[in-house]
């Protein structure tokens, strides 16, 4: 390789032109996936999030202004999460199979009204429980693998009859991306795509997501390491996509997202399969919250979420997803 002063790797970096010119990675519209709250509470709803700053949970009318935002402006689908009320939970998470429940019902508007817009249903019962897990427990509080899969492979069914493109179990069950894939075929959804979060890690930046979904009071002082990985671990996340790809997976997650990057990387390039990434509640909050207050400049957004391009992500989940979709419109 030639060396200094024959190279000169300023020279490509010097005007804007070549810049462009030279700019290996871009983000795109199309890369976006946006996560939204529903509540209950009414339909007219737009609820601030305290820990959020800009994101609200929405009832089913105020839903739809926010699907015509993102669907105007190119975003490829939504992954919608609940908040219902406390009344409606229960040990079993059984209102996660009601086909009036409010995630099949806002499913069904969204697809009335914009057919065109995916619609991404989450599969797992942390919003249902009593508890705040994502399954079925026993009494010493241990999750159920097995039970806890029969639920999921009810929810599924019917948000794939209300209409939802991609199921995606977030909940870490051993063999549910098979068990949910089963299901969906043997009801005639075997179009319905699976998202799997596949290396999905125990990790304190989901706090904000449980305060907007309302799992953080039913969970307490519990966690979910008995299901969730190790935030020290890469092999074990190989293992699980492995696994989830044998089981029928279209797609694999990590999540979270930029401090996981590295498991983004390895997993893209050791599997070479569709590889989204969750840039998760704690990430946006310490954005939005260092944006707001001045102290990083909104480039900062652009930037985390161009480095989840870079690592090889092929889509990311982002609450930033409508202002960032803006800004690259305007650019
Ligand atoms: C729950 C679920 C969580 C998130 C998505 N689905 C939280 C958790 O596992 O407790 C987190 C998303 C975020 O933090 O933005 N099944």
């Amino acid at each position: 390789m030639r060396q200094f002063p024959a190279t000169r790797l300023r020279r490509n970096r010097r005007t804007d032109f070549a810049r462009r010119l030279v700019q290996e990675n871009k983000l795109s519209v199309n890369d976006l996936i946006y996560p939204v709250f529903i509540t209950d509470e009414s339909k007219r709803a737009k609820q601030p999030i305290k820990a959020m700053p800009g994101q609200y949970r929405y009832g089913l009318d105020t839903l739809l202004c926010v699907a015509e935002q993102a669907a105007e402006l190119g975003i490829p689908a939504l992954a919608l999460f609940p908040k219902i009320d406390s009344k409606f939970k229960d040990a079993n998470g059984s209102y996660s199979a009601r086909p009036d429940g409010l995630i099949p019902e806002a499913v069904l508007a969204l697809k009335d009204r914009f057919p065109e817009l995916g619609i991404i249903c989450d599969g797992a019962l942390d919003p249902y429980t009593s508890h705040g897990q994502d399954g079925l427990i026993n009494e010493e509080g241990y999750v159920l693998n097995d039970e806890t899969i029969q639920a999921l492979c009810e929810q599924a069914i019917v948000c794939a009859n209300a209409g939802a493109d991609i199921i995606a179990p977030s909940d870490m069950m051993d063999g549910r991306v098979g068990a949910v894939r089963k299901a969906l075929d043997q009801n005639d959804f075997m179009l319905t795509q699976i998202l799997a979060y596949s290396a999905k890690y125990a990790s304190s930046f989901y706090g904000p997501f449980r305060d907007a979904v309302g799992s953080d009071t039913s969970l307490g002082k519990a966690d979910k390491r008995q299901y969730q990985m190790d935030p020290a671990n890469i092999d074990e996340a190989f293992h699980e996509v492995e696994l989830d790809i044998q089981e029928g997976a279209d797609m694999v997650m990590i999540k979270p997202g930029m401090p996981y990057l590295d498991i983004v990387y390895a997993i893209k390039k050791k599997f070479g399969v569709p590889t989204f990434a969750y840039q998760v509640s704690g990430e946006y909050s310490m954005l939005r919250m260092a944006v707001d207050q001045g102290i990083l400049s909104s480039e900062a957004i652009n930037e985390a979420l161009l480095c989840f391009k870079r690592a090889g992500a092929d889509a990311i989940l982002t609450y930033f997803a409508l202002e960032l979709a803006s800004s690259l419109k305007s650019h």
